[in-house]
């Protein structure tokens, strides 16, 4: 044993106050493993893995595992997988935002506390992919994303069906009456069929095009289809480079930039894709010391164009966006409006990757930038008296008609009260009138769950209303559209003007000029607010995460990370 064993299973000895002794006594456990003193020596890629039995969309971890291992041992190094906590999006109660954080930590300090040289990130789930790229924005070791692939479309009858676009949309029609209970059974079979993530623009597949975007994936493979084989060989090259990264010593630190994460908003715009993905990309960019006031998402909503077309805004699934040309077609088209300098895990510049043609391109699926969709970005953000320090609009799959518009207030306190009263044939409700849904932010009970796509009233949506101007401080999920007005900053239950709206009370929406205000005189808001109680659990009967979450959780502005885990600043 030498100094020069500075790697693999020598790195970051078990402390018994002899360094020989720790590195001998590890070589011994670790070859009860059954590796040769080969192996032994070799240089580690840590491979942070997450299958889980409640987590469909990495049900095929187990054979991209094999590929990744096969990759890394192949360029010289040796595997080493380990678990983190995975995050299934349908199985986790309140929300699955609520374990994002806690799913950073175990990523960060899994990958500071063991033996590795670098890491490949395996996820796909929703929350997994900012998970990991946060722990691993901290940790700031070799690092790289490789996601789980999107599902392929199921059939039902002639229609084409991808979670989770169209489970909504089946179930707005089994709302109004439109099928019936034998047919939405037979839909709930067929809507997911395959391994992988949300067949649309989801938040899984937004994240993991902007994962590719930052830098942090390999090139073309944020939309591989999970059952294609291609992400076999996706994942066989990601062990690979991961090997490459450890020579290169190539960072997290060198690759999420403030350049980076402009160009990941510009994706994000771009693609029309989830509101989730800001709070996510804010997390993640905090984690590097970067802010992303909302303002400079107008800014860049202004001048980036949507060009793809791809439910919930548009008529396509991730499988049409792979055959089309993927992320690279959609990164040649805003090449102009990207920073091309920005390092990725290739050890390549973003503008050395776009020099050479990646192929064909389906324009039905991926349009051109001199002829988009939507001249403007999918996301704005609307500040006023309502949303004092913002909220979000994803205008490209909303009503434009409804953009321009003053409504009367129907309020729900909580969603508790939301679920009590919407279907309530006595609610006092027109189309005319904006849905408000207070106390569903990050700090309230509900831990700011995707409940901003509030139903539309049974008596308005048996006559065919299909939407109205929704507001909350909720999230949405990313497979879901309307005139929805989502993470409002500071939410009501940390004491936010969303707290303070009646029933009854105007609001005022104006798209055109980023503004969302409530039409109430100040002396009237400071009564009101002077008589509402903040609605938060007391502290006092919280303990374990649910207190850590309560006390440390910032607002949706900056995406909803811990307090304490910001870069601390020295000096
Ligand atoms: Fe996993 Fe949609 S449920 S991505």
């Amino acid at each position: 044993m030498t100094d020069s064993d500075d790697h693999g299973f020598a790195r970051g000895l078990t402390n018994y106050g002899d360094r020989d002794f720790s590195l001998y006594l590890r070589k011994s456990f670790a070859s009860s493993m059954g590796y040769s003193r080969e192996m032994l020596a070799k240089k580690i890629v840590g491979i942070a893995y997450t299958p889980s039995g409640f987590n469909n969309c990495h049900r095929h971890f187990p054979e991209m595992l094999d590929a990744v291992k096969r990759g890394v041992l192949a360029a010289g190094a040796l595997p080493v997988e380990f678990p983190t906590i995975s995050l299934g999006e349908v199985f986790l109660n309140p929300t699955s935002l609520k374990f994002r954080n806690l799913m950073a930590m175990d990523t960060e300090e899994m990958i500071r506390a063991q033996p590795m040289d670098a890491v490949v990130l395996m996820g796909g789930c929703d929350k997994t992919v900012p998970a990991q790229l946060m722990g691993a924005a901290s940790a700031d070791l070799p690092a790289i994303q490789l996601v789980a692939g999107p599902m392929m479309t199921s059939r039902y009858g002639e229609e084409r069906l991808g979670a989770c676009t169209d489970c909504r949309r089946f179930w707005a029609k089994y709302r109004a009456n439109e099928i019936d209970a034998e047919q939405i059974g037979n839909i709930e079979m067929r809507l997911a069929t395959t391994a992988g993530t949300c067949a649309v623009m989801g938040t899984a597949s937004t994240m993991a095009c902007i994962a590719e975007a930052l830098g942090m994936s390999l090139p073309g493979t944020a939309a591989i289809p999970a059952v294609h084989a291609d992400r076999l060989r996706a994942s066989e090259a990601s062990g690979a480079a991961a090997v490459r990264l450890i020579e290169s010593k190539l960072k997290p630190s060198d690759i999420i930039t403030r350049a980076s994460v402009e160009n990941a908003l510009r994706i994000l715009l771009a693609l029309g894709g989830s509101t989730n993905a800001i709070i996510h990309l804010a997390a993640i960019a905090g984690r590097r010391g970067i802010d992303i006031p909302l303002s400079w998402l107008n800014e860049l909503s202004d001048t980036t164009p949507v060009l793809v077309n791809l439910k919930p805004v548009g008529a396509n699934y991730m499988e049409d966006f792979f055959f089309a040309g993927g992320l690279g077609a959609v990164l040649r088209e805003l090449k102009p409006l990207l920073n091309l300098d920005c390092m990725t895990v290739t050890g390549e510049t973003l503008g050395q990757r776009l020099a050479t043609d990646e192929g064909p391109v389906d324009r039905k699926v991926i349009a051109t930038a001199a002829e988009p969709l939507e001249p403007e970005g999918g996301l704005v953000a609307l500040f006023g008296s309502l949303a004092p320090r913002g909220a979000i609009l994803k205008r490209s799959a909303a009503d434009k008609t409804l953009f321009e518009k003053e409504g009367r207030a129907v309020v729900f306190t909580s969603l508790e009260d939301l679920a009590a009263r919407i279907d309530d044939p006595e609610l006092d409700v027109t189309a005319d009138d904006f849905l408000v849904l207070q106390n569903a932010g990050p700090t309230s009970p509900s831990g700011m769950p995707e409940a901003g796509y509030l139903p539309i009233p049974k008596k308005l949506s048996s006559k065919g209303l299909k939407d109205m101007v929704r507001i909350s401080d909720a999230r949405m999920s990313g497979t879901a559209f309307g005139t929805i007005i989502l993470h409002i900053a500071p939410e009501a239950a940390a004491g936010g003007p969303l707290a303070l709206v009646r029933n009854g009370d105007r609001i005022r929406l104006s798209v055109k000029n980023r503004r969302i205000d409530l039409l109430v005189d100040e002396a009237e808001l400071a009564t009101r607010r002077a008589a509402t109680p903040l609605a938060q659990r007391d502290p006092a009967t919280l303990r374990g995460y649910d207190k850590l979450y309560a006390e440390q959780v910032l607002q949706a502005d900056e995406g909803c990370d811990f307090a304490f885990m910001k870069p601390v600043r020295n000096g």
